[in-house]
């Protein structure tokens, strides 16, 4: 079908993607096609010039030297924690705990809330499509208390299966842990409904935002998730940057996770008193310059505005379903783009999609190939990986267009 110019109309891709430097790379003399932003986003250059410059002009730790470096270290870290609070609409900075992404915010919560207030015969309600980091953890919390894990099922085409959520959810359920969108799936979940059903037997939510946060954005306070986890390297910040929301109540409540420097008020022989939330959960040296330059993602995507993201990725996600079904790929999660994000997973032809991925990266295209930390999902549809190409704010539509015209190569090598 015809590119129209209305498909990519929400942002000026052209512009943007000058902010890139890696995307004028060439790969084996073929312009990048990066589609991989579900594993992690590109940089641009603000980004990259934030972190720089913190090493350059302002390096020191953060609340930890009242020379002048150390004040503007700490007031640039504090800075970033203000602007996360804000794009994520929380109104006490407080309530962000900085830590390297979401992985270890799942497991700050499942350790520091789930061991002290699990215990035996509770229940955690987890869902099919959650990320490994929103499972094993929860596992090892299980396992140390005692609590059952139970999962909400998935539908044929790729969203939560909600026809006994009401039979899994219920008041020996103490929290109900979901992804805001599917990173194998794409499937954007009904966290409203499911936030609210929760609430209404006691259960506290944990939203993994990995991938609602950088494409769809999330507010708090509208959602009343109860947990937040975040990766700053999947919004265009550094790698071990990003953090978890939660709100304060809990925080007071919930014991330190990792023991060390600054989480601490007094440290005696034989015991502790620990510092205020949100440093109670922030011990030793932090990713001081990398949350630093994180703010400076939340900058660029706020100047971006995060509706015309959102409007950019539906269109060019619609393309690429589109695009895909007609060359006759299998496509995994919804068709409708209103739930479905930037990342669609499919299989083309017969072709073992390890396959693909390696002939797709001969013409510059890259893809995920693989069970993307999501093998409940894979084996949920009888697969043991799938080729995923996923979107962000600088990819355009005539790169989808390139995995279409690549994907036509690896047919004739393979077939
Ligand atoms: N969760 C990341 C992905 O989906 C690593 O690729």
């Amino acid at each position: 079908m015809a590119v129209t110019q209305e498909r990519s109309a929400g942002l000026d891709v052209a512009r943007i993607r000058e902010d890139f430097p890696i995307l004028s790379r060439t790969i084996g003399g073929k312009p990048l096609v990066y589609l991989d932003s579900t594993n992690t986003a590109q940089r641009p250059r603000q980004v990259i010039d934030a972190e720089r410059e913190f090493y350059e002009q302002h390096n020191a730790n953060a609340h930890r030297a009242i020379y002048f470096l150390g004040e503007e270290a700490t007031d640039l870290y504090e800075g970033a924690r203000a602007k996360t609070a804000r794009f994520l609409g929380a109104p006490d900075p407080s309530t962000i705990v900085f830590t390297r992404g979401t992985t270890e915010s799942v497991n700050l919560v499942a350790h520091a809330w789930g061991r002290k207030f699990l215990k035996e015969g509770d229940e955690i309600l987890l869902t099919e499509m959650e990320h490994h980091s929103d499972i094993v953890p929860w596992q090892f919390a299980a396992r140390d208390t005692g609590a059952v894990l139970r999962y909400l099922g998935l539908t044929d085409d790729g969203l939560l299966d909600l026809s006994n959520l009401e039979a899994l959810l219920t008041e020996r359920t103490k929290i109900l842990c979901v992804t805001g969108m599917s990173n194998s799936l794409g499937t954007i979940t009904p966290l409203p409904r499911l936030i609210e059903a929760a609430h209404a037997v006691g259960a506290l939510v944990l939203v993994d935002g990995a991938q609602l946060v950088p494409h769809r954005g999330a507010n708090v306070v509208e959602l009343d998730c109860d947990f937040l986890a975040f990766s700053g390297h999947k919004m265009l910040g550094p790698t071990a940057s990003g953090g978890l929301f939660a709100k304060r109540e809990l925080l007071e409540a919930m014991d330190p996770f990792l023991g060390g420097g600054e989480m601490i008020n007094e440290v005696f022989h034989d015991h502790s008193t620990f510092n205020e939330v949100p440093w109670k959960f922030e011990a030793g040296t932090m990713n001081v310059a990398q949350e630093v330059a994180f703010g400076a993602a939340i900058d660029y995507l706020e100047a971006l505005g995060m509706d015309r993201v959102r409007e950019h990725e539906e269109a060019i996600t619609a393309y690429a379903l589109e695009r895909l079904s007609e060359v006759g790929a299998r496509i995994f999660g919804p068709t409708d783009v209103a739930v479905h994000g930037g990342v669609v997973s499919f299989w083309y032809r017969d072709v073992h999609p390890h396959d693909l991925a390696t002939i797709l990266n001969e013409e510059g295209v890259a893809i995920r190939a693989g069970h993307h930390c999501n093998q409940l999902v894979m084996r949920r549809y009888g697969v043991p990986a799938t080729a995923r190409a996923s979107f962000y704010v600088y990819n355009t539509v005539q790169e989808v267009d390139a995995l279409v015209e690549a994907l036509g190569k690896a047919e004739s090598v393979f077939t």
